[in-house]
C-alpha cells in the first residue's frame, strides 16, 4: 500500500515537472528580436519604440506578437544569485517593460543561456536555472531564447530538459526556444522540451555563401535554407525548425528580401523580424505584413514545406495546407531572370510525409499569386512566368 502510494506520488511528480507547457507555439511563433539589426545595443526606449512601431505598422495585427530582447540585458546576479537587468538600460525594470508591452497587446521575450556565460559575456544560467525561471516568471516574460555558449562539459538534452522543468516548475506558460545552433541534432529531442530549435548557424544578411568571422562563421539566407531539407518530418505544431530570424529589411535587396520571407514561409519557420521596425521602409513593411504569404507559413496543418525540383537556377518548393491547398514557390537562385514554364500535367507533386498527391492530372486549382495579389489562371493550362535574379514566384494553389 505504501509502495503504491510512493509510485503514485512520483508519478505525479515526475508529470508536474517532466513537460514542456504543450499548448504553445500551434503555429510557428511570429515577433521580433533585437540581435540582428541592435546586437548588443540593447535597452528599454528600443523595446517600448518597437512596441509602438510594431501596432501602428500593422505588425501586430499581421501576427507579430513576441517582442524579445536578446543578448546583453543583464547586469549582476545579487547576492541571493538572482539576476537583474542592466540598471543603466533598463532603468525601470522588466516587470514594468513587460506591464507596458503587454498593454500593447503584445508578449515581451527574454534571452539566457545554458552555460556560464552568454555569447556577449553576460551571466548565463547554469546551477541558477529554477531561480531564474521564477525570476522570468515574475517579471511577466512569455518567451525564452536560450543559447549554447560557455557550456563546456554539459549535455545538451539535459541541460535544456533543465530549464524546460525549471520554467515548467514556475507556472508561467513561456515559449522556449533552443539555440543551440543544431550541433547536438535537437530536431531529434527537442519536440518534449521545447518550442523551437536551431538548426544552423547564425543567418547573416545576405543571398548565398558563408561569412567568416574568425573563429566562428555565420551563413547567408540560401545556406540555412539548405539545411532545412532532411528535417521536414520533426516539425509540427507546438515543435519547429528553426532556420533563424530575419534578416527581411537589414541590407539585402527587396527581391532577396520577399524571397527570404517566402522561403522562411515554405518551411514553415518561425517569423522573428529582425529589422529597425521604426524606421523601415514602406517596401520592408509591405514584405513583413503581407497577409497571404503569413499565411502559408502559419498555416493550421503545420507541415513543413519541401524541395521539389531544382531546375537550372531555380528551385521549386511545395507546401501541403489546409483544405487541399497547395503553397508553391519557385525561387531563382541565380543573379540572371529565368522563363519559369511548369506543364502542370507532367508533374507528380506528392508529399511523402502525408502522401498526399496534388494530382494535378485529375484535380484543377486556381493559381494565385501572393506577391502580386491576382489569380493568374488555373492549373489546366501549363505555366509561364518570368523570375528575375534572387527572387521567387509565390503562389496559392486553390483546389477548385
Ligand atoms: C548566438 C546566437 C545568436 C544571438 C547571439 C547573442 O550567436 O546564435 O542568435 O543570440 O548568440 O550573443
Amino acid at each position: 500500500m505504501k509502495r503504491a502510494f510512493l509510485l503514485i506520488a512520483c508519478l505525479a511528480a515526475v508529470s508536474a515537472y517532466g513537460q514542456k507547457f504543450d499548448q504553445l507555439a500551434l503555429t510557428p511563433p511570429m515577433g521580433w528580436n533585437t540581435w540582428n539589426r541592435f546586437a548588443c545595443n540593447v535597452n528599454e526606449q528600443l523595446i517600448r519604440a518597437t512596441a509602438d512601431a510594431i501596432v501602428t505598422s500593422g505588425m501586430r495585427d499581421a501576427g507579430y506578437m513576441y517582442l524579445n530582447i536578446d543578448d546583453c540585458w543583464h547586469g549582476q546576479r545579487d547576492s541571493l544569485g538572482f539576476i537583474h537587468p542592466d540598471p543603466a538600460r533598463f532603468p525601470s525594470g522588466m516587470k514594468a517593460l513587460a506591464d507596458y508591452v503587454h498593454s500593447k497587446g503584445l508578449k515581451l521575450g527574454i534571452y539566457s543561456d545554458a552555460g556560464n556565460k552568454t555569447c556577449g559575456g553576460r551571466p548565463g544560467s547554469r546551477g541558477h536555472e529554477y531561480q531564474d525561471a521564477l525570476t522570468y516568471a515574475q517579471w511577466g516574460i512569455d518567451y525564452l531564447k536560450y543559447d549554447w555558449c560557455e557550456t563546456d562539459g554539459l549535455n545538451a538534452r539535459g541541460a535544456y530538459t533543465t530549464m524546460r522543468d525549471a520554467l515548467y516548475a514556475a507556472g508561467r506558460p513561456i515559449v522556449f526556444s533552443l539555440c543551440e545552433w543544431g550541433n547536438n541534432k535537437p530536431w531529434e529531442w527537442g519536440k518534449d522540451v521545447g518550442h523551437l530549435w536551431r538548426t544552423t548557424t547564425d543567418i547573416d544578411r545576405c543571398w548565398d555563401g558563408v561569412v567568416n568571422h574568425g573563429t566562428w562563421s555565420s551563413q547567408c539566407v540560401l545556406r540555412n535554407l539548405d539545411q532545412q531539407k532532411g528535417l521536414r518530418q520533426y516539425a509540427g505544431p507546438g515543435h519547429w525548425n528553426d532556420p533563424d530570424m530575419l534578416e527581411v529589411g537589414n541590407g539585402m535587396s527587396v527581391t532577396e528580401d520577399r524571397a527570404h520571407f517566402s522561403l522562411w514561409a515554405m518551411v514553415a519557420a518561425p517569423l522573428i523580424a529582425g529589422n529597425d521596425v521604426a524606421s523601415m521602409t514602406r517596401e520592408t513593411a509591405e514584405i513583413l505584413t503581407n497577409k497571404r504569404v503569413i499565411a502559408i507559413d502559419q498555416d493550421s496543418l503545420g507541415i513543413q514545406g519541401f524541395s521539389y525540383a531544382v531546375r537550372d537556377s531555380l528551385e521549386i518548393w511545395f507546401k501541403p495546407l489546409v483544405g487541399d491547398d497547395w503553397a508553391m514557390c519557385v525561387v531563382n537562385k541565380g543573379q540572371k531572370p529565368q522563363t519559369f514554364a511548369f506543364d502542370w500535367k507532367q508533374e507528380t507533386v506528392v508529399d511523402t510525409l502525408t502522401a498526399r498527391d496534388a494530382k494535378f492530372g485529375s484535380f484543377t486549382y486556381e493559381l494565385h499569386d501572393l506577391w502580386l495579389n491576382k489569380e493568374i489562371g488555373t492549373t489546366r493550362r501549363s505555366l509561364k512566368a518570368d523570375i528575375a535574379g534572387h527572387d521567387v514566384l509565390m503562389l496559392r494553389l486553390r483546389r477548385k
